[in-house]
């Protein structure tokens, strides 16, 4: 395949100005090409597949770096043509650092390993793709976080967990696919973000994935692995606690006894033999009814470092979700509280993990809503590493149908400060290691592709899955950078298309927020499906709603003096000021507090009147969107130009939707009319 769509940000577009074509076309003429491995070898590729198509031109390659116009190379190979200054940057940097240095006659590319070749090759193919001058570059750069990572929630039979975009790219029916051409060119499109980890089943281990680590299906995997690896990233999977039992012939799972223990250093082994660089598991263990250690009361330490002994002897690591609640608890009970139950289980465990144990924490104490406060386990834990866990797949916001760029949700919390170790405890920096020792720690994420032919459903959509790798590489660029940088690559860039577009997105997790579940109350969807309104819907049990909503208010009480005290888990200033009704910032309110409907929010409007206002407004912007959308007509090719012009409309079916349901049942709830006297259905 080779249409626009399916290109994504790689669309090498012929390069028409007029200003910068000539000196792309002196640079790459002559590439010396100074290193052999795996990744220098697909930076050439890129170049291959990238060069023809922007400038119209073929270059030669050689190993002649002298007479070369870009030299290509690790820090190693080209140490000769590396200045003191230049080694010592690099030197200093981690083993994922790239040089690129130029003057008017030759352009430098030294990684400091083969992959960091690859990343500054991808850099260089931006800067022409973005129209940049590339004659007098001094650029070192290197990716703030260790793991940048995509998880994969892909089944066997094809289908994906919270999939939006078609069928899995790497199964059909219960077999892997056969032509591989997307696996590949989904890795070269994740190493150009500079992703550098994978995991390619669904965390959900069910029946015969479990066998993914057997003999039956580890060749498979083996030539997957090949793959990925030719471009920088590491292959994981996804296990079942359960595997002993299931698909071993042991009659129990239990961390803490010898046979099973056994039995996991024997599969490491196993796993090894075919990959000998696998990366590890991905575990969600007593949780939604997966298997795990709470079965023999044992509990998460004993289960994770039951694995990562078995895993250690090859340097593999275990990457542990903390997504751990009572999914069957009675709402009604206001002494329960799902959004406790990550820090509760896990902040106990502090210091008994192994080094080459990892938690993974989603970014919120709930499920990737639109608005959830900062996890308060994040940083929590100074004795075991971390990693945060954001979903790309939009599950709860629009399912990538609605637009929703979430960089600027992601933005928000990566620069929230815990405070955990004094003012400048961000996030941020907990997350790339540089609060607490960790060994290891990063970004995870839940992937947003499938085989459509687009891979994100709605194109607009492929700016987040660039936008996550670009702002785990470096979380310092700002939203509206990420955005321009993709337009540009993605459909040029004309002025008309980039101020657009950007625009679009820029608004666009405000917009969905306005006409869906207020004040960070959160669900409201359907249950199972989680598109589209249902006020009072809950997943898992017939009692209780996730929003308290009466007659007389609505919201969660999670103060510390009549709630739930999920306040209590974060340090201090957040502590009172969360738990505190006069500080508590109005976009939280209704995840902190129950209050009347006629609580006056810090904006000045009432609650009652604050959801009418939003949700008729969420509706009119979806509107002004597709307006926006139509002005690109002439812009933007047929193909893709309609893609989104669909899904804008079915945005607005949906938004209507949840504007006149919450709009009638909060009007009927409470009893009292929207001020401007506009229609409630
Ligand atoms: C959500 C999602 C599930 C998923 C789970 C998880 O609850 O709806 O489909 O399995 O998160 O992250 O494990």
């Amino acid at each position: 395949m080779n249409s626009k769509k399916y290109n994504m940000w790689l669309q090498y577009q012929p390069i028409t100005d007029t200003k910068m074509i000539e000196q792309y076309q002196y640079f790459f003429t002559k590439i010396g090409v100074l290193s052999e491995g795996l990744q220098v070898q697909a930076a050439l590729d890129e170049l291959h597949a990238a060069v023809p198509q922007m400038l119209d031109a073929k270059f030669t390659v050689s190993n002649d770096a002298l007479n070369s116009t870009i030299v290509i190379g690790n820090r190693n190979d080209l140490a000769r043509f590396l200045d003191s200054e230049q080694q010592a940057k690099l030197a200093d940097m981690n083993d994922e650092a790239f040089l690129i240095a130029s003057n008017q006659e030759q352009l430098i590319i030294a990684g400091n390993s083969d992959v960091a070749v690859l990343y500054g090759v991808h850099h260089l193919l931006r800067l022409v793709q973005l129209n940049e001058d590339i004659a007098q570059l001094s650029v070192v750069e290197q990716p703030k976080n260790q793991f940048r990572m995509l998880n994969q929630w892909d089944n066997f039979d094809g289908s994906i967990e919270r999939g939006y975009s078609g069928q899995s790219i790497f199964y059909q029916h219960n077999q892997f696919v056969e032509d591989k051409t997307r696996i590949k060119d989904y890795a070269r499109f994740l190493s150009s973000v500079g992703i550098n980890a994978i995991s390619i089943n669904n965390v959900n281990v069910w029946e015969e994935e479990t066998y993914f680590i057997t003999k039956k299906y580890l060749p498979e995997i083996q030539e997957i692995a090949g793959i990925f690896r030719v471009y920088g990233i590491t292959l994981y999977l996804s296990i079942n606690f359960g595997s002993p039992v299931t698909i071993g012939d042991l009659d129990t799972a239990d961390p803490l006894d010898q046979s099973v223990q056994n039995w996991w250093k024997e599969k490491a082994k196993e796993i090894y033999d075919y990959i000998p660089d696998f990366g590890g598991f991905v575990v969600k263990a007593d949780s939604e009814n997966r298997p795990g250690p709470f079965t023999y009361e044992r509990d998460h330490a004993d289960g994770s470092n039951m694995l990562a002994k078995a895993l250690e002897p090859f340097q593999g690591k275990v990457i542990w979700r903390c997504f751990v609640y009572n999914h069957l608890q009675d709402w009604r009970d206001r002494t329960t509280d799902r959004a406790r139950a990550a820090y509760d289980h896990f902040k106990p465990l502090d210091g008994r993990f192994h080094e080459n144990v990892i938690l993974q924490v989603k970014n919120g104490p709930m499920d990737f809503q639109v608005r959830e406060p900062a996890s308060p386990l994040i940083g929590a834990m100074p004795n075991t590493n971390q990693m945060i866990e954001f979903q790309v797949a939009q599950e709860y916001t629009g399912q990538q149908i609605d637009l929703c760029y979430l960089i600027p949700q992601w933005k928000e919390i990566l620069a929230f400060d815990t405070h955990i170790k004094g003012t400048g405890t961000t996030i941020e920096e907990i997350v790339a290691g540089n609060i607490h020792p960790y060994k290891y720690s990063g970004v995870a994420a839940v992937s947003n592709i499938g085989d459509d032919e687009n891979w994100t459903g709605n194109t607009l959509a492929q700016a987040n899955l660039y936008g996550y790798g670009r702002l785990i590489w470096n979380p310092s660029l700002l939203s509206e950078q990420i955005a321009e940088e993709w337009i540009k690559q993605t459909f040029g860039s004309k002025e008309e298309v980039l101020n657009t577009i950007e625009d679009m997105l820029l608004n666009a997790w405000g917009i969905y927020e306005n006409y869906t579940a207020p004040l960070g109350v959160g669900w409201m969807v359907t249950p199972g499906v989680h598109y589209g309104p249902n006020i009072d819907g809950y997943e898992y049990s017939k009692w209780g709603t996730y929003h308290f909503a009466d007659r007389d208010g609505i919201g969660v009480d999670r103060t510390k003096e009549t709630g739930t005290g999920y306040t209590e888990q974060y340090q201090e200033p957040h502590r009172t000021i969360y738990n505190d009704l006069d500080q508590v910032p109005d976009e939280l309110l209704l995840f902190f507090h129950h209050v009347p409907y006629k609580y006056t929010l810090k904006s000045g409007k009432t609650v009652i009147q604050h959801i009418y206002d939003a949700h008729f407004k969420g509706y009119e912007q979806v509107e002004g969107l597709i307006e926006q959308w139509e002005n690109l007509r002439n812009y933007v090719d047929n193909e893709r130009f309609a893609n989104v012009q669909d899904r804008l409309e079915r945005q607005l079916d949906n938004a209507k939707e949840w504007r006149d349901q919450i709009n009638t049942y909060f009007y009927r709830k409470s009893g009292i009319g929207d001020q401007h006297g506009r229609t409630i259905y």
